[in-house]
């Protein structure tokens, strides 16, 4: 069998469009076959058919639609492929399916889908392959007008835990962090010259960067608040290239620009970002928000005027869902690939952390005084509608309508363990959703940091 992409310009995940629907269950997965014809999907792969099953693929009892077919990975010499099957498995079924060259793996999780494993097949995706074993549960989009094939769950290797560094991890626990997320099969990388994590994803990814995506930054000032000249850029750059031991980076942004520095980005920088891409040193260029300083994503709405993004880095979470009426709508409308940052941050992750926060909130006449002061989001997990707020905060961000990778930021393995799982896992449901847009939905003014 040989799979080949098939041509047209990327359209946007089927993830938003699945939170629509009731997950995990069969009923759910009916309605999903019924009502999002390939058309709805991100760019499905036209598979040449099996010499052996004609149109169809017969696994079992259950028929896979070989046109929605799509390779997501490799490993030990075969081709990993997510395939619509119908009627569909329901979640956490468990079986083993055989059909000739081809059998399904084990896995659980998204309703219709299932990782199968067709012995040799090449690969064609953008002319690039993902790495690392596929563990059945990964989703993966199109970063918007990149092209790119991402993983829904990006590595974030910056914020409070730099993989584990600011708790004193050692270089080698860090490399581990990295080389996990990839086993999980997240593909895309988020690193910072900033960060001091560069080096750690270089030596993680050697021998292995065709399948991975990386992204990183720099900063348009220096430590002591000079404005970061055009050539400097370029130092600078070349610098993060070399800790990260590669001859190209897939997306690099201005990294945590003000409102205020952005038309000087736009003047000096972004000719010389697109020097940069022309010489073949970066290939997508994005810009992050300052999002502590700019959460009502002032920055970005302005840059979102500009045709110069390919990618933007923006803070939301279900504390401050602002990004859903500033950003969303507008980055959608120009197929800018939307990377989101701060997902849970602190106050997501820490009940003491969320206390104090939420506890200012309604001081400052934000909340309904009526709101739990002591476990404000224990209906997300009393209502069952998650099984930790953590989890919860994941999945609110990941199926936002718009949202293409949420980057996951953590130096402990477990967790990111239960990330990727909560990441890969559907939407909350409506009523869970109804109750936090009543209490956060007009928030602008924090970061949950
Ligand atoms: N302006 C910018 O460009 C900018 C700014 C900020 C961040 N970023 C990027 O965005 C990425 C994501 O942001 P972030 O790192 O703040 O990520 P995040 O995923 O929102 O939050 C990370 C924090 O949550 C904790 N955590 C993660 N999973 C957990 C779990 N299952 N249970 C309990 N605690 C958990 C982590 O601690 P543990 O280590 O203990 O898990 C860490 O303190 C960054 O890594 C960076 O790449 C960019």
């Amino acid at each position: 069998m040989r799979c080949t992409p098939r041509p047209g310009p990327p359209r946007r995940s089927a993830g938003k469009v699945r939170g629509t629907l009731s997950s995990g269950t069969s009923e759910g997965a009916s309605r999903f076959w019924e009502r999002h014809p390939e058309g709805d999907r991100a760019p499905p792969r036209a598979c040449e058919k099996e010499p052996h099953h004609g149109d169809k693929r017969t696994l079992g009892q259950k028929t896979l639609r070989p046109e929605l077919a799509e390779v997501i990975g490799e490993r030990s010499g075969r081709t990993a492929v997510r395939a619509g099957c119908r009627p569909p498995i329901a979640t956490d079924e468990s079986v083993e399916l055989r059909c000739g060259r081809a059998h399904a793996e084990t896995a659980s999780g998204w309703f219709a889908w299932r990782a199968l494993e067709l012995e040799r097949a090449p690969l064609a995706i953008e002319g690039r392959r993902p790495f690392g074993p596929y563990d059945g549960h990964m989703e993966t989009t199109v970063l918007g007008r990149t092209g790119l094939r991402v993983s829904v769950a990006g590595l974030g290797c910056g914020g409070p835990s730099r993989l584990g560094q600011t708790q004193g991890a050692s270089e080698q626990e860090s490399i581990r962090v990295v080389e996990r997320a990839l086993e999980l099969g997240i593909n895309y990388l988020d690193t910072a010259e900033a960060y001091g994590t560069e080096t750690i994803v270089g030596k993680a990814v050697a021998g292995k960067r065709d399948g991975v995506i990386i992204s990183t930054k720099a900063r348009v000032r220096t430590t002591g608040g000079d404005a970061v000249n055009p050539s400097e850029l370029r130092s600078r750059l070349l610098a993060s290239l070399r800790r990260l031991g590669c001859e190209f980076v897939d997306v690099f942004h201005l990294h945590g620009v003000r409102e205020s520095e952005y038309n000087r980005c736009v003047s000096e920088l972004v000719p010389e970002l697109e020097r940069l891409r022309a010489d073949g040193l970066i290939r997508f260029l994005a810009v992050s928000e300052h999002f502590d300083n700019e959460p009502d994503h002032r920055m970005l709405r302005r840059a979102l005027k500009d045709d110069y993004w390919d990618v933007m880095m923006v803070g939301f979470n279900l504390l401050n869902p602002s990004a859903r009426r500033y950003v969303f709508p507008r980055a959608i409308e120009k197929n800018i690939g939307i990377e989101i940052m701060f997902a849970v941050r602190r106050a997501l992750s820490d009940p003491e952390k969320l206390r104090i926060t939420i506890g200012k909130l309604a001081q400052q006449g934000y909340l309904d005084s009526g709101i739990d002061a002591t476990n404000p989001l224990g209906f997300l997990v009393d209502n069952g509608a998650a099984e930790s707020i953590v989890e919860a905060a994941y999945r609110f961000t990941r199926h936002e309508s718009g949202s293409d990778v949420v980057l996951t930021g953590t130096g402990n393995i477990t967790h990111l363990e239960q990330n990727v799982h909560s990441l890969t896992r559907g939407p909350l449901p409506q009523s869970a959703l109804d109750k936090l847009n009543e209490l956060f939905g007009d928030l602008e003014n924090l970061t949950g940091n």
